[in-house]
């Protein structure tokens, strides 16, 4: 299991460039199955979860190429309509593929998802969506069976935000009779990324990017690209993720083809804690104040705090003057870091399964720790950034899965990360 070796107490100064979102571009791949030819999405990142993803799609049957981040799909000669498991397992928005896939071909069938260690990630809301709209689900020991020869319009409601969910349905009903309204639906960016470029191609999707979205049908007829491409937009939580390395380290940290729009909360919340920061139409500047303020965080659907920069910011809290609250109102196991941040020096006490209290500053010790999941991970790696010493961070491919060559980026910038390969 490859491994990372740090030298802490090394600041970064310099300019790092944001990559196309994850959460953006594995949508775009699972959309390329509503065609009926080829599609192009650009600016994807090359990360685990993408090399997955790519995976299943030539296991489907797709011919999937790829050069410098462009990735191309050609879903013509599809030639089954169940996932692979073992690759499925391996990142949970396989999910997202089932949506399309089920649209597309009127059957799908995949293994019951990997939770993970940020909670049960249970997939009640999908299910339901599917049932709404006329498709029978068999659960065997194996996971489920979808068949929905006719899929139907209809009007439905989340129990509870989701964003895959959102995702996955509202491409299952641009190929279903008739019209679809999904209500509490999320309204992170690149859902309505998504949507932009579906319509580009003859989806008729209105409202996407806000809670009520309403979906007009093709009646099963597949979308065509004629040759339009999918842009990716640039990773919020990328940038955000190197907003709060930069809030410790930065000298100044100059963070470029970003869309500060999309980070307003956790910008104001840096500001808030007192870290100098400029920003422009594409770029974030920020450097490490001598004084952080300890502030309450509070994670929330789009566009509240984001809930994959929250340990992230958690790690900051704990060299800010004060106690600071963490709520994690999203995920209940997401407070999975505090006992190892802890170990290296921190003082954060789990009061339940969804809030923290930290209380800081304190200096952090060099450790040998283990990533739990790609977010935890990245905060790990910037907990031994700054902690004085060597540390190792074991597991790295749930970091890899999220961050594209992390240690050469910031290497770059003046750390000292060595990846070992054992
Ligand atoms: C997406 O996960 C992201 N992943 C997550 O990013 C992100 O943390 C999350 O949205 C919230 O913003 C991708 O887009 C691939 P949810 P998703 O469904 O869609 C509950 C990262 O590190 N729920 O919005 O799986 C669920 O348990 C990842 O990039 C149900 O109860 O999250 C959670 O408590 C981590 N039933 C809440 O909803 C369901 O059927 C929100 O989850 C589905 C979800």
């Amino acid at each position: 299991m490859a491994y990372f070796i740090v030298q802490g107490g090394k600041k970064l100064k310099g300019s790092i460039k944001v990559n196309g979102a994850k959460n953006g571009a594995l949508k775009s791949l699972a959309a390329s199955l509503l065609f009926k030819d080829e599609i192009k999405i650009t600016n994807v990142p090359r990360i685990e979860d993408v090399f997955r993803a790519e995976e299943l799609l030539r296991k489907l049957g797709c011919e999937v190429a790829q050069k410098n981040g462009v990735v191309t799909v050609n879903p013509e000669k599809i030639k089954t309509a169940s996932l692979d498991p073992e690759i499925a397992k391996r990142f949970r928005a396989s999910i997202v593929f089932i949506g399309p896939l089920l649209a597309r071909k009127g059957n799908a069938s995949f293994p019951h998802p990997g939770g993970c260690v940020i909670g049960k990630r249970p997939i009640d809301l999908f299910l339901e969506g599917w049932r709404a709209m006329g498709s029978k689900i068999e659960e065997t020991k194996n996971g489920y069976t979808l068949s929905a020869p006719r899929l139907m319009g209809c009007d439905f409601t989340f129990r509870n935000i989701s964003v895959t969910g959102t995702e996955t349905l509202m491409m299952t009903a641009t190929l279903a009779k008739g019209k679809t309204i999904l209500r509490n639906a999320a309204s992170e960016p690149e859902i309505s990324a998504l949507a932009k470029f579906l319509n580009m191609c003859g989806a008729k999707i209105k409202g996407a990017g806000t809670h009520a979205i309403e979906i007009q049908g093709t009646g099963g007829r597949p979308l065509e690209a004629k040759g339009k491409t999918m842009q990716t937009i640039p990773d919020r939580i990328e940038a955000g993720s190197f907003l709060a390395l930069g809030a410790l380290l930065g000298d100044p940290l100059r963070i470029t083809n970003c869309d500060p729009e999309h980070l307003e909360v956790p910008i104001q919340t840096l500001k808030a804690m007192g870290v100098p920061l400029k920003k422009g139409e594409s770029w974030i500047e920020v450097s490490s104040p001598k004084k952080l303020k300890s502030v309450d965080i509070k994670t929330r659907e789009y566009p509240g705090f984001p809930t994959d920069l929250q340990s992230l910011f958690a790690l900051l809290l704990t060299q800010a003057e004060g106690e600071s609250l963490v709520h994690e109102t999203v995920f209940e196991g997401r407070l999975n870091y505090a006992e190892d941040l802890n170990r290296m020096g921190a003082k954060i006490t789990v009061c339940d399964l969804t809030r923290a209290l930290v209380r800081g500053k304190t200096p952090l010790r060099a450790r040998e720790i283990e990533s739990p999941d790609i977010r935890a991970g990245l905060a790990f790696l910037g907990a031994a950034l700054i902690a004085k010493g060597e540390s190792r961070i074991n597991n790295i491919y749930q970091i890899d899965r999220g961050y594209e060559r992390i240690e050469e980026r910031l290497n770059k910038l003046g750390a000292e990360i060595t990846r070992v390969n054992s």
